[in-house]
C-alpha cells in the first residue's frame, strides 16, 4: 500500500481533513494505535491503516478477525467539539457511509442493523467501532471500520456468527487503495454534513437501510431483554421500540430477530 497513492484518490474533504496517513503492515489494532497517539500528544486528524491486526477489536469486547489482506482495517481520528452522547448517532452516520461507499464499488442489496452492522442478506459484512478519547480539554473520535474482502473458508469457519465478505458480494473487487480512499471520501463528507446539520438529515436514509424495520425484535443489554416492534431510529439515532407498555427510546444493546410473541 502506498500513501501517495491513497492520497491522489481522496476528495477535497477527505484531504483537508486528514493531516498523517500511518500504514503498517501489521499491527494489534488500528484503533488502539489512534488511541496511543492521542494519548502521546499527536493530536492531528489521523488515518491508521493495516493490512493485518493481530489484536483487532470489535464490540462489546469480541475481537474482530483481522487476517492479512483478508479485509480493510481502517481507522480515522477526528476532533469534534460535541457531547460525548452525539456519539451514537456518529455510528449510525459512519454505518450509511460504508454501505454508500461500497454500493458506489457495485455491493447492492445491503442493510444495517442497529446501531452499526452492515449486512448482506443478514450476514456481517462490515463492523464499525467508534471510541472517544478527551484530550487536552478537546474531545477526539476514532472511527475504527472493518470491512471483509476475502476471508478464507478456515476464517468463516471460526467465526461465531454469520458472515459474508466482498469477493463473495461483487463481480470486480476494486484495488485495496480504491476502497479504502471510498470509504474515506464519503465518510469525510457525511462527517461535515453531520457537523453542519445534524443527524435528521441521515434518519431517513438510515431508516430505509434498517434489516428489521417493523419487525419484532429482542434487544438484549446484559441481563435485561426488551421485546418489541421496532420503529427504526429517531432525530438523536435512538432505536424507537413499540412494547406491551408504550415506545421505548433504546439507546444500548445488541439486537436480535424476536421469536417470542409481543405480549409481556
Ligand atoms: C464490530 O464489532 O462490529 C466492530 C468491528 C470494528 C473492527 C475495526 S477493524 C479497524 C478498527 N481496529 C480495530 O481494532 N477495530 C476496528
Amino acid at each position: 500500500m502506498d500513501e501517495q497513492a491513497l492520497r491522489n484518490l481522496l476528495n477535497l474533504e477527505a484531504e483537508k481533513s486528514i493531516d498523517r496517513i500511518q500504514i503498517f503492515d501489521e499491527i494489534d489494532s488500528t484503533n488502539s494505535e489512534s488511541l496511543r497517539q492521542i494519548q502521546s500528544g499527536n493530536i492531528e486528524n489521523r488515518v491508521v491503516i493495516a493490512s493485518s491486526q493481530t489484536a483487532g477489536r470489535g464490540r462489546r469486547g469480541r475481537q474482530w478477525l483481522s487476517p492479512k489482506n483478508g479485509g480493510i482495517y481502517l481507522s480515522l481520528t477526528r476532533r469534534f467539539s460535541m457531547e460525548a452522547n452525539a456519539l451514537q448517532a456518529l455510528s449510525l452516520v459512519t454505518a450509511i457511509s460504508v454501505v454508500d461507499a461500497l454500493q458506489k464499488f457495485g455491493a447492492q442489496g445491503l442493510q444495517l442493523k442497529w446501531p452499526n452492522d452492515v449486512l448482506f442478506e443478514q450476514k456481517k459484512l462490515a463492523g464499525i467501532l467508534l471510541e472517544l478519547q478527551q484530550k487536552e480539554n478537546s474531545c477526539f473520535v476514532v472511527f475504527g471500520i472493518g470491512v471483509n474482502i476475502e476471508l478464507s473458508a478456515d476464517s468463516l469457519d471460526s467465526i461465531d456468527r454469520e458472515v459474508t465478505d466482498l469477493n463473495s458480494i461483487i463481480n470486480e473487487p476494486p484495488s485495496h487503495e480504491n476502497l479504502l480512499a471510498g470509504l474515506l471520501n464519503k465518510l469525510c463528507r457525511s462527517l461535515e454534513e453531520y457537523e453542519s446539520s445534524g443527524f435528521s438529515s441521515f434518519e431517513e436514509r438510515w431508516n430505509d437501510l434498517d434489516c428489521y424495520r417493523m419487525n419484532d425484535i429482542e434487544i438484549q443489554n446484559g441481563e435485561s431483554r426488551i421485546i418489541g416492534k421496532s420503529l427504526g431510529v429517531d432525530s438523536d439515532g435512538s432505536l424507537l421500540l413499540q412494547t406491551a407498555k408504550g415506545i421505548q427510546s433504546i439507546n444500548g444493546g445488541e439486537v436480535f430477530p424476536s421469536l417470542l410473541p409481543l405480549s409481556e
